[in-house]
């Protein structure tokens, strides 16, 4: 509803991670007043506080880096949009990460700057700050945006819907108040990361829910590529999994499955540093022909090394030199198809970093190239973004819904749906389960959009917003026959048939 003084802001921003603070920070230079919205409640709650690894740079041979991620992609990315990627990083993360936000990477004992490298780069072009790197871009970030005279950051707030008229987007409702506050956009920017949540186990936080997805996706908005879902090949494999970064590979660990055998030269010439697809499902198929398979890192000085992942092990009571690891879900190749600004196929309405396909990664993302996409997209799409005026237009009306929902119903339904997702749209499909899978979902969604009529919870929009999420990539998946990157069809045996002797 529009009610008589509505909260209006040029650029509306919803996500707190990497894209979300680069497309405030750029909307506000370029002179607008910016509103950014984040469900979380502090900066771990964001993806980008959990990135590991590093940002890639070109380290001056922007060519060398597009061929690495258009291999890696199994030849699928977009090569205009790996161009624009390559071409604006080195600026970018000059520009905003070293001299705006003076974060110090790691360097070497002669003082220079100390690239790391990751499986599948041909060079050592990675910047890193110990292996936390998201951390200690992300918490400067917040901050520096958070002092911003243009921008105002609100915690612990939602956008629960878009707000459309006539195929243009004016802002969200969000869930402020317990009954929806409308707040009205020039331009609104999604960048509300991933989709960890879907999945029993992931590398993301919990709240990583695919909220811009489905919000976009509800809305009319293309979506494209959502079939790519990207596992990460070593998470350790126990209780309260964490990404063992590839840079531990990078920097020479190696994978042994149960009899101590080096396997990864068996599966690509490029051994531990070949695609995250290949050397994810290698470790799948070795763990199930052997039980276990293990990181090596005594071919590294670990502790020192990578101080913070080795507490981490310590943590789990792993003192040796073996950590136990196995696929999780890490990262949505796919998403809101946008173009090289960010802009959806909806006016005014943009998309950036992992809710967004920009056409980069294709069917499998090169490593430490997720936090610079979300840099060098948000940047382009917060410019882009700036200039146009919001406007006042009839809002969905969420007034005289309950704000609760009974306790555990969340839950319940989350289970179900990540038992769903890792049984049928793991690292392997079977195109003849995959309908079984969208029958579950359909289920499931049925009964969740029986109570959102009547409900605001924010856990009830999250539950519907993974479950759009599911359903659109189990119809990807179902839609692509072709095994390419993360997406790999495999048809399972049919049970040889019964006799009367059986
Ligand atoms: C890692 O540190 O292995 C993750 C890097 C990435 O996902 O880009």
């Amino acid at each position: 509803t529009a009610t008589d003084n509505p909260e209006t802001a040029d650029v509306l921003v919803v996500g707190s991670g990497i894209a979300g603070c680069s497309a405030a920070l750029a909307a506000a230079r370029a002179g607008a007043e910016v509103l950014l919205l984040t469900k979380a409640e502090r900066p771990d709650d964001a993806s980008t506080d959990w990135a590991q690894g590093g940002i890639s740079t070109t380290r001056g041979d922007p060519a060398a880096l597009a061929d690495d991620i258009i291999a890696a992609s199994d030849d699928t990315a977009d090569p205009d949009a790996v161009d624009v990627l390559v071409e604006t990083a080195d600026e970018a993360v000059e520009d905003v990460l070293i001299d705006t936000l003076g974060i110090e990477f790691d360097e070497t004992a002669a003082g220079e700057l100390d690239y790391t490298r990751e499986a599948a780069h041909s060079e050592r072009r990675i910047l890193h700050v110990d292996a936390a790197t998201g951390t200690h871009i992300l918490r400067p970030f917040l901050n520096h945006v958070d002092d911003h005279e243009r921008i105002e950051v609100r915690q612990d707030t939602a956008a629960l819907e878009l707000i459309t008229h006539e195929g243009r987007v004016h802002g969200v409702v969000s869930d402020e108040k317990a009954t929806g506050t409308p707040i009205y956009a020039g331009t609104t920017i999604l960048a509300t990361g991933g989709i960890g949540a879907l999945y029993g186990q992931s590398t993301n936080p919990d709240d990583a829910t695919g909220d811009g997805i489905a919000m976009a996706a509800l809305a009319g908005a293309d979506v494209a590529d959502l079939e790519f879902v990207q596992f990460h090949p070593t998470a350790y494999a126990g209780k309260e999994p964490f990404l063992l970064s590839e840079a531990l590979r990078g920097e020479g660990a190696l994978l042994r499955n149960a009899h101590g055998e080096r396997f990864m030269p068996d599966y690509h010439p490029d051994a531990e540093l070949g695609p995250r697809d290949v050397v994810a499902r290698a470790v799948e198929t070795e763990r199930e022909a052997t039980g276990e398979v293990v990181l090596d890192v005594s071919p590294l000085e670990f502790g020192d090394e990578f101080p913070g992942i080795a507490q981490k092990c310590r943590d789990r009571g792993i003192d040796g030199n073996e950590i136990p690891v196995a696929p999780c879900e890490h990262f949505l190749c796919g998403g809101v198809a946008v173009d090289d600004r960010g802009r959806t196929s909806l006016d005014r309405l943009y998309a950036v970093g992992e809710c967004a396909r920009t056409g980069v990664h294709g069917a499998n993302r090169l490593a430490s190239t997720s936090l610079l996409e979300g840099l060098v997209w948000g940047l382009r799409a917060g410019e882009d973004a700036a200039g146009a005026e919001p406007e006042v237009v009839e809002a969905p009306d969420l007034r005289n819904r309950d704000p609760d929902l009974p306790e555990r119903f969340a839950a319940e339904k989350f289970a179900r749906l990540q038992r769903t997702m890792d049984e049928f749209l793991g690292l392997e499909r079977d195109p003849g389960e995959l309908a079984r899978a969208g029958a579950v979902l359909r289920r499931l969604k049925g009964e969740v959009d029986a109570y959102i009529r009547t409900r605001t919870a924010r856990d009830l929009y999250e539950l519907r917003n993974a479950c759009v999420v599911a359903l659109l990539i189990a119809r990807a998946a179902g839609e692509n026959p072709e095994s390419v990157g993360c997406h790999s069809v495999v048809e399972d045996e049919p049970a040889p048939e019964q006799t009367a002797n059986d």
